[in-house]
């Protein structure tokens, strides 16, 4: 059994995460602005420590890594909001940063970074641009790092595309000539790039995991 952390746990892929984590016999705690999430059903739910704070204000939450073994970042934005000082600069890039700092400190194993594959389709480059970045600057860190670069993910409350969207991605998806050749474009169930961040929390094999990766755990 692992005691994990996940930033972002409240979000679409973070639940996944902590849902399977908790199947899976771990310890989960989660750390995001609005904590444990209204909309979540099921016990799963009661068996994570579910911690409202700000994420960038790391002492509000630095003594949620006590005892952890493993870091996953789930966190991001696919629309700004700048005059409220929410870029793709500051969550999708700094936020990854200042958490594996902290992780790295606090002796966390792993950290693993949901990242991307692609720019989202209606967001300016710094979008893509702020993930490889954050990439970069936690790959020579004092810990395990793994990053994943899904493409678009799919699945029940998604809830970044129009609902006929997420239903194209799950009928591609099932259709396996098709879904092969898209490529980096062929888009993922949420439960497994959720049960691959799971998996290389718990035992990381490898640094930079890519939709094919993704679409065939071992
Ligand atoms: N969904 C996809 O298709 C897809 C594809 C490729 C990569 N990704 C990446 O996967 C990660 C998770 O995506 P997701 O779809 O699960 O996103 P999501 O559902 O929007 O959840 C994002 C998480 O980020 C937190 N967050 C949002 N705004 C914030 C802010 N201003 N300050 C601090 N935290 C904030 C949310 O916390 P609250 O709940 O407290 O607001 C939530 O826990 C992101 O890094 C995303 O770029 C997603």
């Amino acid at each position: 059994m692992a005691r994990l952390l996940v930033v972002g746990g409240s979000g679409f892929i973070g639940q996944a995460i902590c849902r399977r984590a908790v199947a899976a016999g771990h310890e989960v705690r989660s750390v995001s602005p609005s904590g444990r999430p209204e909309d979540a059903a099921g016990r799963w739910v009661d068996r994570v420590e579910w911690t409202s704070a700000d994420l960038f204000s790391p002492h509000t939450w630095r003594d949620r890594l006590r005892g952890v073994d493993a870091v996953v970042h789930s966190v991001g934005i696919a629309h700004e909001r700048p005059q409220e000082g929410v870029t793709f600069e500051r969550l999708n890039g700094d936020s990854a940063v200042i958490t594996a700092l902290e992780a790295e400190r606090a002796g966390v194993d792993t950290y693993v970074f949901l990242s991307s594959a692609a720019n989202y389709p209606t967001a300016r480059r710094a979008y893509l641009q702020s993930k490889r970045r954050a990439e970069r600057a936690i790959e020579s860190l004092n810990m395990e790092t793994v990053v994943l670069r899904p493409g678009a993910v799919y699945g029940p409350d998604q809830p970044h595309f129009p609902e006929p969207f997420n239903w194209l991605c799950k009928i591609v998806d099932s259709l396996d000539p098709l879904a092969e050749r898209l490529g980096e474009a062929r888009p993922l169930p949420v439960g497994r790039v959720a049960g691959v961040a799971l998996d290389a929390a718990v035992d990381p094999e490898a640094r930079l995991l890519t939709v094919e990766d993704i679409a065939h755990p071992n």
